[in-house]
């Protein structure tokens, strides 16, 4: 596939088929990602690839977690203000998303019921998990991570399955580290839900809005 075709085609996944990722293809992912850059290639990253039963075992679990209102404790803090550009990007993504699901902004219920899609990680066959060692400084670390991230999806991509990085799918870090076997020495990052695209689903087709590039590039000549 040709990568400009690639870095505009992929888009975050809302809704997956349940049909299995045959385990080739994502040995296939992994080997080329190998090549991802990273800080002095040190290649600090670790990956677990989740599926079949413990990945029903772990949506079972993080369901009953959320349901329960059971406070997040992510191993990446999370952002709590956002300054005002991105906090008016983040709220119209929200706003596409209810609209795109034709959800009243006051249905609870409706909104609820897509909150628990994104804890069951839209159905997902697989989800990736990618660590750090604790020890290692965050900042660089989170650069490399989101590097092999990117390549990740795109290699995924080009193998016609879609992919949502999601923050949600690692609020739980200890449900993670119990089901997969992630050591306590090792920080969880970031998941990345991985599937064949339902297609029939609206959400994975809305126009995706992006900031101009004049808005975020500044030349200097
Ligand atoms: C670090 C990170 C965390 C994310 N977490 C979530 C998430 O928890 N749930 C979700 O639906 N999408 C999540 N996303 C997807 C973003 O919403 C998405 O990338 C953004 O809206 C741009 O849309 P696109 O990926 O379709 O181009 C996340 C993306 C990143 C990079």
């Amino acid at each position: 596939m040709e990568l400009r075709e690639a870095i505009k085609g992929r888009r975050s996944i809302r809704k997956f088929k349940t049909d299995e990722i045959l385990r080739s293809l994502l040995e296939g992912i992994m080997e080329e990602a190998r090549w991802s850059p990273s800080w002095g290639n040190t290649q600090p990253w670790e990956f677990y690839l989740i599926t079949g039963q413990p990945l029903a075992e772990l949506k079972r679990l993080k369901r009953e977690k959320e349901l329960a209102g059971g406070p997040p404790a992510p191993d990446i803090p999370m952002q709590e203000k956002w300054p005002e550009a991105m906090k008016g990007r983040y709220g119209e993504l929200g706003r596409l998303v209810l609209d795109t699901l034709e959800i009243p902004r006051e249905d609870k219920e409706a909104r609820n019921r897509y909150y628990l899609g994104m804890a069951g990680l839209f159905d997902a066959p697989c989800l990736l998990v990618a660590c750090i060692p604790r020890d290692l400084r965050v900042e660089y670390a989170m650069l490399d991570i989101g590097l092999a991230v990117q390549t990740i999806c795109l290699l995924a991509y080009d193998r016609g399955l879609g992919s949502c990085i999601m923050a949600a799918s690692v609020l739980y870090p200890d449900l993670l580290r119990s089901i997969a076997a992630i050591p306590e020495d090792r920080r969880v990052v970031v998941g990345v839900a991985l599937g064949y695209p339902d297609e029939s689903y609206p959400l994975n087709h809305f126009e995706r809005p992006r900031a101009k590039m004049e808005d975020f590039t500044n030349w200097v000549d």
